[in-house]
């Protein structure tokens, strides 16, 4: 979310400013900020101080702090640093040109309004990236959930999903720009629409721009467990570019540490649901997130998060030891637990998911897998260059091939499995891009 974020600030920025990666010949320095753990609040203050002695240099520097921080703190960060001359929520950044015109005549603003009548203003521009080969397009923003853990709904307010066809008008914009793969984001897909009888449901969306023309790959996230229908996991399987991977946050095992987190499920609801996706897409990719040492852990709670990683197997999780966060009902719970607890509970937990994603990822080998080249490693050969792309089923595979190949659909020989990534043998291109006589390479390495 705050890199789709980012990006529509360079989009609103792209008339008047340059992009440069020299910090001290800047005029303009934004810092996009992330607040769902502390420690992602840690990195803005670490990362502004850096910038400092910048602005005492070049006292005509404008530098503007945006996102979930910016939010959560408001003026307070004025007052903390006095040489920082913008602040803004995730609503804010929209107004930047005018905050921006306001700095350059001294003035120093804040911005950090929530309005539920905020509506995500179209643009239809040039993507940030040169030659774009996947990009994101935000369906909805902000969560009424309230899960107890989470500052999600303090920062970024009550959901508001876009008209669907500015959703769809994005889509085949950034198509038009060369990209094949779209993520559809909103902090709780599912709930898309809902708020809106004139809107389509969330499965519908995904019917809306898999029609779009071009669009060979589409994933969207995060889906909360408790509203992914049946209808939505019928999708898998059933729509060509829909690719067979879910991302569905457990954070728990215990349903007891469930029902105090607010999350309104159990883990047998839970686990119903994984039985159904499964059935209907026996292919599918799962990845989740975990919280370790939530208040009140027990270790018999603990064991029951080591218990559902073995029983649903991921490729992959995103897993964080429970951090309080300002305003949130956790904080209040009894039980906070010790940090080297908490640090204990999340090792064992990483430590069993590497066992478990190697063997995951390892059913792959020998396989020819469909790879959409993302990245293109090494500038200088260009005949024979290290590549990165992504399965459908979202795992990274890294190989040697032709830089030409960027863009494009290639078949694979996976040959051998790392823990978050595969690599193997560039074989040739897919049938669906339509490009022959480029020639096989080999190597191996994660
Ligand atoms: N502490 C630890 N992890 C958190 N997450 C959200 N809030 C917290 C918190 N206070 C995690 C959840 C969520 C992911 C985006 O971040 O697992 O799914
Ligand atoms: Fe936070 Fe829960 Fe909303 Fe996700 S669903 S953004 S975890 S409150």
């Amino acid at each position: 979310m705050n890199d789709y974020d980012s990006k529509r600030i360079l989009q609103l920025l792209d008339d008047d400013y340059a992009r440069i990666d020299r910090p001290d010949l800047a005029d303009l320095i934004i810092i996009n900020t992330c607040s769902i753990r502390e420690k992602a609040e840690h990195k803005l203050y670490s990362l502004a101080g850096r910038y400092k002695p910048l602005k005492r240099r070049n006292p005509a520097l404008v530098i503007g702090i945006g996102g979930c921080v910016a939010q959560q703190e408001g003026r307070r960060l004025l007052k903390r640093m006095d040489y920082v001359d913008m602040v803004f929520g995730p609503q804010g950044l929209y107004r930047l040109p005018e905050m921006i015109k306001e700095a350059e005549e001294g003035r120093r603003s804040v911005f950090t309004g929530l309005s539920p009548d905020f509506r995500i203003p179209a643009i239809v521009a040039p993507l940030p990236e040169k030659n774009p080969v996947r990009a994101f397009v935000t369906i909805m923003q902000g969560c009424n959930n309230f899960c107890s853990y989470c500052v999600v709904p303090n920062v970024r307010g009550r959901e508001i999903s876009r008209p669907p066809e500015e959703i769809v008008r994005e889509v085949e914009d950034a198509v038009r720009q060369g990209v094949r793969e779209i993520t559809l984001l909103g902090q709780n897909v599912n709930s898309y629409g809902r708020h809106d009888s004139r809107y389509p449901s969330f499965p519908e969306l995904l019917d809306m721009v898999d029609a779009v023309r071009g669009l060979a790959r589409l994933r969207f996230t995060t889906s909360h467990p408790k509203d992914l229908s049946d209808e939505l996991i019928d999708r898998f399987g059933q729509l060509d570019s829909l690719c067979e991977h879910l991302h569905l946050p457990v954070q728990s095992g215990s349903t007891r540490i469930l029902r105090q987190m607010n999350r309104r499920y159990s883990r047998e609801d839970y686990l119903a649901k994984i039985t159904r996706l499964r059935e209907k897409c026996p292919e599918i990719t799962l990845t989740t997130d975990i919280i370790a040492g939530f208040p009140g852990e027990t270790e018999s709670d603990f064991m029951e998060t080591i218990s559902l990683l073995e029983r649903v197997r991921y490729d992959q999780i995103f897993a964080f030891k429970y951090s309080k966060r300002p305003g949130t009902r956790a904080v209040e719970l009894d039980g906070h637990l010790p940090e080297e607890v908490k640090a204990a509970r999340l090792a064992a937990i990483l430590e069993l998911q590497t066992e478990i994603g190697l063997s995951q990822y390892g059913k792959l080998e020998d396989r020819i897998e469909e790879v959409l080249v993302e990245e293109v490693a090494d500038k200088n050969d260009r005949e024979n260059v290290w590549l990165r792309g992504r399965t459908r089923g979202n795992h990274v595979v890294n190989f040697r091939g032709p830089a030409a190949l960027r863009g494009m659909f290639v078949n694979v020989l996976v040959e051998k499995a790392c823990n978050h990534s595969l690599s193997g043998r560039y074989l040739n291109v897919n049938e669906q891009d339509n490009v022959t006589n480029l020639s096989e390479s080999g190597a191996t390495s994660c």
